[in-house]
């Protein structure tokens, strides 16, 4: 799905899909321990808060190891065939731990529970429980038939369902930062995704719950919400697909309109959002980024190719002149908002020029960072089915890397123009090497880390940049007094 990624700036493709394993070391509950690992796209993430308060309604505890859970479930990714085999091999070796502990019930959610269905089940044997994206209200009867010796599916989509009314429960604890989901599935058919096919129909949610979710989560503590959907700009509340209203007594809101409206819950709760669509953003979406000082100055906007027939081929429904249109739209209404992207190498057909071509816009947007992948076919989607993927694999790690290296200068360039400048941070926790250090991003969304002095996770702060690598800046806190904030 797009865009829609974890933490790391330059990520190739060995490092998506990595597990977040979540933890909770509350009371066990004996024949009620659940382990949920997370794969892929935030989206996924997001999702499994769903599951978790869905279940732990229904009396379940989270545990932070596979060994202590009597409920294994695995939120599954199927974006690129690599995703698939790391949950392949997690699942075999759960197949053995079943052997020598009977009653252990495996399940598989997500975007692999749609695709393969049945096959997990019958074929491979690998789990008792296959539940599909919008199917999580029914896991408590599921898991009650696996109990009574059956095996249990529901993999259907549904053109309503948006979980509005469940109560996330909050699993990455850092307690500053949360998503939100604004939306589901995909309308776009991108000829490479097969997010369309596991995810279902776009539908949006209900602007109110999506508001009172952001108030509550201020009100725990929180100071950063990611509002989350395939294509947030195509986010229509009351309106059809072709933008008729639906019930007049109603009002309509577009996604410009849920961020003015997010972005009122409190100044300091800060507000970014994922993924932007480039055939939708418009420029009323900028202008309400510009107004609020809290919505953050970072937009991730991928372009998958720099080349207009390669573009046509992916059915992005843009050529390289919109892009680059939406981006100078950009730089003219937010001067100083960071931007990254999404590219994809090797798509079907791709020649050396069309290549050359994404090299170049490459160039002309230098983009902060990027997401940079190899073409994966995916089965069913349109490219599998009109399409021969006929770049060589050489060929396309050879371009990967090239796409790889160029990334890896900008973000340098990108970084060290912002030593020297101090940014307002919203403090996560420790850095991954120190308890002396603390870190945290900038609007721009770069990460920042400075020694830890007496400030505190959930605090803002200003830190003075004095160094930086191609993917973290280094800096000191500088006191509270007014400052220019960048
Ligand atoms: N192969 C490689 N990359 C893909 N993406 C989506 N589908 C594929 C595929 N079949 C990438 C796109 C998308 C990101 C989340 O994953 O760049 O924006
Ligand atoms: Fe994103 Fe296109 Fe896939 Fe939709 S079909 S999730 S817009 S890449």
């Amino acid at each position: 799905m797009e865009g829609l990624h974890t933490g790391n700036k330059v990520l190739d493709e060995e490092r998506q899909g990595e597990a977040t394993i979540i933890e909770d070391k509350g009371n066990l509950i004996e024949g009620k321990r659940l382990y949920l690992e997370s794969y892929g796209c935030q989206m996924n993430f997001s999702d499994s808060e769903v599951v978790a308060g869905i279940l732990m309604k229904n009396g379940y505890k989270t545990v932070p190891q596979d060994s202590q859970a009597d409920l294994i479930l695995l939120n599954t990714c199927s974006i690129r065939e690599n995703a698939e085999q790391r949950v392949r091999k997690r699942l075999q070796a759960f197949k053995s731990a079943k052997k020598e502990r009977p009653g252990l019930i495996v399940g598989v959610l997500g975007c692999m529970a749609e695709r393969l269905k049945k096959k997990l089940l019958e074929e491979e044997k690998l789990v008792d429980l296959v539940v599909g994206p919008d199917a999580y209200r029914e896991l408590p009867s599921l898991i009650e038939e696996v109990h009574q010796g059956h095996k249990a599916v529901n993999v259907l989509l549904s053109r309503e369902e948006t979980y509005a009314d469940i109560s996330p429960v909050r699993l990455d604890k850092n307690g500053v930062s949360a998503f939100i989901s604004i939306m589901r599935g995909c309308d776009n058919m991108c000829s490479f995704c097969v997010v369309p096919f596991t995810r279902g129909r776009e539908r949006s949610r209900d602007p109110e719950s999506i508001v009172k979710e952001a108030e509550e989560l201020y009100a725990n503590g929180y100071r950063e919400v990611t509002l989350l959907g395939q294509n947030v700009d195509s986010y229509k509340w009351n309106m059809t697909s072709k933008g008729r209203v639906k019930d007049e007594s109603k009002p309509t809101v577009n996604f410009a309109q849920l961020l003015d409206r997010v972005a009122q819950v409190a100044p300091d709760l800060r507000i970014r959002f994922s993924t932007s669509h480039p055939k939708d953003m418009t420029d009323d979406v900028l202008h309400t980024i510009a107004k609020y000082e809290n919505i953050c100055n970072y937009i991730h906007l991928p372009v998958q190719s720099g080349n207009t027939e390669m573009l046509k081929r992916m059915n992005r429904g843009y050529s390289r002149e919109w892009y680059m249109n939406r981006i100078e739209a950009i730089w003219r209404i937010i001067p100083d908002c960071a931007i990254s992207t999404d590219i994809i190498v090797g798509f079907c057909g791709e020649t050396e020029q069309e290549h050359e071509d994404t090299l170049s816009l490459m160039r002309k947007v230098e983009y902060d960072f990027a997401y940079m992948f190899n073409y994966s076919e995916r089965p069913r989607t349109l490219a599998e089915r009109k399409f021969e993927d006929d770049v060589p694999t050489e060929v396309k790690k050879r371009r990967l890397r090239e796409v790889i290296d160029l990334q890896q200068e900008h973000s340098l360039k990108s970084n060290k123009k912002q030593v020297g400048k101090t940014f307002e941070v919203l403090i996560e926790g420790f850095s991954k090497k120190s308890d002396q250090e603390l870190c945290g991003r900038n609007s721009q969304n770069t990460m920042i880390v400075f020694p830890k002095e007496n400030y505190k996770k959930g605090q803002y702060v200003h830190v003075e940049v004095t160094d930086c690598t191609s993917a973290t800046l280094l800096g000191h806190a500088v006191s509270k007094e007014p400052v220019e904030v960048v």
